[in-house]
């Protein structure tokens, strides 16, 4: 057994004796036992710093950052992880490259304790060199740092450029003749894509000519996306079919369908479904995220 390993177990078996039980589990978090190992260390001080003393950090996903005692270096805590607000690396650790140690203003409105996290200081989201998207550069080292074998870089900043993807979709609809329907369509795309409604068995692009139909756009809601929304008023019988929202970029393309049925109020009446006149029922309200399949 080398003089090093040789230590180390006496290290170990040190902080099993004498930390109290709970703390010694495995379940502890590794912050944790790296907190109370510090202090315990700090107990002795620290030493006139021996940097070929210093173990090496391996598997370091943040980076390395200098140990309490402005020595050795250690790995860096990750995005998400719990972190010292005053940055002294005191207790839980210091945040790796482009994080920064904030609190959750979120858990505060929540009525939780905030904590202290390690929190990405860039919001601009890249391109990797695996053609993977990464929200930002902390996501990116993280990656290239667990693989360090496939030479990772940055192509471009931005997303890849993909084909379109239909985030959420336009959903079956019906209605009975007289009221006024919509279909959305969320797209993230980057390129940003363009979108387009049609009607199944029509070859015109709506809303064409015909004034109770109209087609808006808009970005969003997130970043690099676009929704667009298909409203059709007073819905006659005509109107019934099928509806597509195709997205297209330089990229590819993408494509998906709903379809609308429309009842007269006799049609409704014979069916013994829910009268939605005069009013709709309450179970008409429940979430329009998440329209219910009627049929
Ligand atoms: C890693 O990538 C860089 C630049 O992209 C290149 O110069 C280098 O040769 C690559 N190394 C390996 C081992 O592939
Ligand atoms: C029919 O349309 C009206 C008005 O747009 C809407 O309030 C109602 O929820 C719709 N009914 C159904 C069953 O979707
Ligand atoms: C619905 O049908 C019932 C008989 O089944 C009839 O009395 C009533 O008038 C009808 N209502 C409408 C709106 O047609």
């Amino acid at each position: 057994m080398s003089g090093a390993a040789h230590r180390a177990c006496l290290l170990l078996l040190f902080l099993l004796l004498s930390l109290p039980g709970t703390l010694a589990l495995p379940s502890v978090p590794d912050y944790l036992q790296r907190g109370w190992q510090r202090l315990l260390e700090e107990g002795e001080g620290c030493t006139t710093c021996r940097p070929e003393d210093c173990p090496a950090p391996r598997g370091c996903l943040a980076g390395l950052v200098r140990d309490a005692c402005d020595c050795c270096w250690e790995c860096a805590n990750l995005e998400g992880q719990i972190c010292d607000l005053d940055n002294t690396n005191h207790f839980y650790g210091r945040c790796g490259d482009h994080l920064e140690c904030r609190l959750d203003a979120g858990d505060l409105r929540r009525g939780e304790v905030p904590e202290p996290q390690c929190t990405c200081l860039s919001a601009q989201a890249l391109c990797g060199s695996d053609g993977k998207t990464y929200a930002q550069i902390c996501r990116f080292q993280e990656a290239a740092r667990a693989q360090p074998q496939a030479n990772l870089s940055v192509a471009h900043e931005g997303p890849c450029e993909a084909e379109p993807q239909i985030l959420s979709p336009p959903y079956d609809i019906w209605n009975v003749t007289g009221q006024d329907v919509i279909f959305g369509c969320e797209v993230f795309a980057y390129p940003m894509a363009s979108i387009e409604w049609r009607k199944d068995g029509a070859e015109m692009l709506l809303p064409g000519d015909d004034p109770h139909i109209s087609v808006q756009f808009r970005g969003g809601p997130q970043k690099y996306e676009v929704t667009a929304w298909l409203q059709i008023q007073a819905v006659r019988v005509t109107d019934e079919g099928t509806y597509r929202c195709f997205a297209r970029n330089k990229v590819g393309q993408a494509m998906a369908l709903a379809s609308l049925t429309v009842l007269t109020p006799d049609q409704l009446n014979m069916t013994g479904l829910l009268l939605p006149n005069p009013r709709p029922g309450p179970e008409d309200y429940v979430d329009s995220e998440e329209p219910e399949d009627y049929y």
